[in-house]
């Protein structure tokens, strides 16, 4: 498994494996950099949720906190507990919670929370007082994403809750924030809608004398696309892997960006068969002739969309193909025509794409989804290698 990388690999040399998921530590940390240039004034959140979306949470945050991430952030407490337990000891916020949620284990491992809600105000100074601590808390705005946060209706009354809460002791407001719904539209209206919003919601807590640290809103497509949203704190997720966020927006490329994340698999068999054999379950590929077949060892369980059953692209034997018939659990098939390979060639599903391989954002075009999607649902049974370090 070294023909797709170029870089300088920790990896052992061992005997080939089934799949792997190779992720560019350096094209991170270069990341990184590229967003930080895009937002010069802002701190920098590395957004690890979801695993980092699928590339590793522990080596990405380790990597992003070197490259100058001054904060990591997560959606589950879980996540950002478990970021704390290797040994992470820098600020990093959560966002998502529900009722009975680790608040205590949150509070006490200094970890930052966000409260959408007067429930969530309640369980963080409960959580606070049993601790002895302070709940360092962020108030989300729902400034039109319309999910999480609070909307401007009950903005004053949760602002005074908090604040009588901060009088007491038990939370410092050291946040005020929120997020985009369209920001990878680029001109759409909900924009600047949205930052109307923000500033004017972020005005009427100060008003109520709040004195936030942090002030933020921007994802990756702000980072890269609004400046005026940057304010003191930029959250990049998808960015720092290297994708666009959107097509519409950019390639990596036109942003500086380099994808982190290379999927690849080693022919588990190839095989000549006639013209007219059926391949995979539902037999909806035929062959058009005498042809050959390779098994492609990864499946539905490793994250592979069974969507792409006949339109996923996969570079094997210096071309692209396309997944002949179903993706199935374990393994797909492609058809290699005239061209043959051997047993143990590797298949690349996707990667940075300067090497001929499809790229994550074309398995996304081919299913009918987002980029985000492909690289976060890569399943915990393809191992990953890091390199680049
Ligand atoms: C609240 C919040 N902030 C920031 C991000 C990062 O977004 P992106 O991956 O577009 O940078 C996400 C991810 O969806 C999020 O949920």
């Amino acid at each position: 498994m070294t023909a797709i990388s170029g870089s300088t690999s920790s990896a052992p040399a061992g005997p080939l494996m089934r799949a792997r998921a190779e992720i560019d530590l350096a094209a991170l940390r270069a990341n990184v950099h590229a967003l930080r240039q895009r937002a010069p004034r802002a701190e920098l959140m590395a957004v690890v949720k979801s695993d980092a979306y699928g590339h590793g949470a522990v080596r990405c945050a380790r990597t992003a906190r070197a490259a100058g991430a001054s904060w990591l952030g997560t959606a589950t407490p879980e996540e950002a507990l478990a970021l704390r337990a290797a040994g992470d000891q820098g600020r990093v916020m959560c966002w998502l919670w529900t009722p009975g949620g680790p608040w205590r284990e949150a509070v006490e491992a200094d970890i930052d929370v966000s409260v959408s809600g007067l429930w969530a105000l309640r369980e963080a100074t409960a959580a606070a007082r049993a601790a002895g601590r302070p709940a360092r808390i962020h108030l989300k705005a729902d400034t039109g994403l319309g999910r999480n946060g609070c909307q401007p209706a009950d903005w004053s009354e949760l602002v005074a809750a908090a604040r009588a809460a901060e009088a007491e002791g038990t939370v410092r407001i050291v946040g005020l924030w929120s997020h985009f719904a369209c920001a990878d539209e680029p001109g759409h209206p909900s924009i600047a809608a949205q930052l109307s919003a923000f500033r004017e919601m972020v005005g009427h807590a100060e008003a109520q004398g709040a004195e936030p640290e942090v002030r933020h809103i921007a994802n990756s497509p702000a980072t890269l696309t609004l400046p005026d949203s940057h304010f003191d704190l930029v959250r990049t997720g998808i960015g720092m892997y290297g994708i666009s966020p959107s097509p519409e927006l950019g390639t990596p490329a036109d942003f500086g960006l380099r994808p982190v994340m290379t999927l690849a698999a080693t022919l588990a068999l190839v095989k000549q068969v006639p013209g007219g054999h059926g391949v995979s379950y539902g037999h909806h590929y035929l062959t058009p002739g005498e042809t050959t077949l390779a098994l492609v060892p990864v499946g539905y369980a490793d994250g592979i969309p069974r969507h792409a059953s006949g339109s996923g692209p996969v570079l094997v034997a210096g071309k692209w193909r396309t997944v002949a018939g179903r993706v199935a659990m374990d393994q797909f098939v492609v058809d290699l025509g005239e061209d043959t390979a051997r047993v143990g060639d590797e298949a690349v599903l996707f990667g940075p794409g300067d090497r001929g391989e499809p790229t994550a954002e074309d398995w996304a075009q081919a299913v009918g989804t987002i980029a985000y999607e492909i690289v976060t649902r890569i399943g915990t049974r393809v191992p990953r290698v890091y390199v680049g370090e």
